[in-house]
């Protein structure tokens, strides 16, 4: 991967954009019921990663930066379609640890641990409501329909993963597909949608979905690798726990080439007594995670060559940047 001479700290970058966009969720999901707010307002504590946001920004720059000779200023509208993104994606965190029955999130107690499984699901569908009036606002017509496939993606993806797991041959691409839907979905139509926002045609808004998509393919094979070498510490969640959940994630899928043994485990989704640490030990004797990694990598190389179809600037630079910190990070 090419890195840029000037380092560019991406997050420095755009933080006059990127500071205030906890507090201004937290204020667009304000209403008449109190624990409503609270629950829904909950994630939205400064503490999560907020990628979405941050790369549907330096997109949204590098973007006008290209249409607008080198004038990178950004439209409200985009910086609200970034809010956006980080609310969809919050709102699929709040259902999903309903679903996994997640008892922890980023070291602290799920939204469903503290306010219970039912309060927690109606929190979640109150931020999409509020993500959905936030949509309709921009209004127009082609991002409306961009976020709407994205949620409906987001649906797909997740029932993908509770489909069955018969077809070795199959898995590969069933994976992919998946990891397409839960998460490069949303990255890749964020990206999009700032592009179309700002003005692209055609051609550039692909790109800029063509970015969003790999580089999310990217980041779910880290997070899916991060799965078995970090611990509850680091993560601020049980390590393994796609294994528990009976999931075959790409180091599993790997390992299973070399020990076909894993094929059976994977089947009924490690749901024998010892399963679960017969796959880790697979994992740790074949080169999964080498395999993973090598991936992403490639993902990552993608998006660094779309990257590279806009004019040079510094949010350019920072949009390569990022699929390095994608690559290399530890949580
Ligand atoms: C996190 O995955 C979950 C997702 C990225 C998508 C979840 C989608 C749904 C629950 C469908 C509902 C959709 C909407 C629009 C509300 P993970 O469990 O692998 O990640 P984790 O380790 O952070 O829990
Ligand atoms: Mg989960
Ligand atoms: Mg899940």
């Amino acid at each position: 991967i090419h890195i840029p001479d000037t380092p560019v700290e991406p997050h420095k970058l755009v933080e006059s954009d990127i500071q205030d966009l906890a507090k201004d969720i937290r204020k667009e999901l304000g209403g008449r019921h109190v624990e409503l707010c609270d629950v829904a307002a909950y994630y939205f504590d400064g503490q999560g990663k907020a990628i979405r946001p941050l790369i549907s920004i330096l997109m949204a720059r590098a973007i006008n930066a290209h249409l607008n000779g080198g004038d990178s200023f950004i439209k409200t509208s985009q910086r609200q379609l970034a809010l956006v993104s980080e609310m969809i994606h919050t709102a699929t965190l709040v259902h999903d640890d309903v679903i996994d029955t997640s008892d922890t999130r980023r070291g602290k107690p799920s939204v469903n641990a503290l306010f219970g499984q039912k309060k927690a699901i109606i929190g979640g569908d109150y931020i999409l409501a509020k993500a959905g009036a936030m949509v309709a606002r921009l209004n127009n017509d082609e991002v409306t329909q961009i976020l709407a496939q994205v949620l409906e993606d987001l649906v797909q993806g997740e029932f993908m993963q509770m489909g069955a797991n018969d077809g070795t041959s199959e898995r590969f691409t069933h994976y992919i597909g998946k990891t397409f839907n839960k998460t490069a979905s949303l990255m890749a139509y964020s990206c999009k949608g700032v592009a179309i926002l700002g003005g692209s045609d055609e051609s550039l808004a692909e790109m800029a979905f063509q970015y969003g998509k790999h580089v999310g393919i990217a980041f779910q094979l880290i997070d899916d690798l991060l799965d078995f070498v970090s611990s509850t510490q680091t993560m601020g969640k049980p390590a393994a726990a796609d294994l528990q959940l009976g999931l075959a994630t790409a180091p599993v899928l790997y390992a299973a080439q070399k020990h076909p043994q894993l094929n059976e485990l994977i089947e009924r989704r490690f749901s024998k007594p010892g399963d679960v640490q017969k796959a880790l030990d697979c994992v740790h004797n074949s080169d999964g995670l080498e395999q993973t990694k090598f991936l992403a990598q490639k993902y990552c190389l993608e998006a660094v060559h779309y990257a590279n179809t806009l004019i040079d600037s510094s949010y350019q630079k920072a949009l390569i940047n990022i699929t390095e910190k994608v690559l290399n990070r530890s949580k």
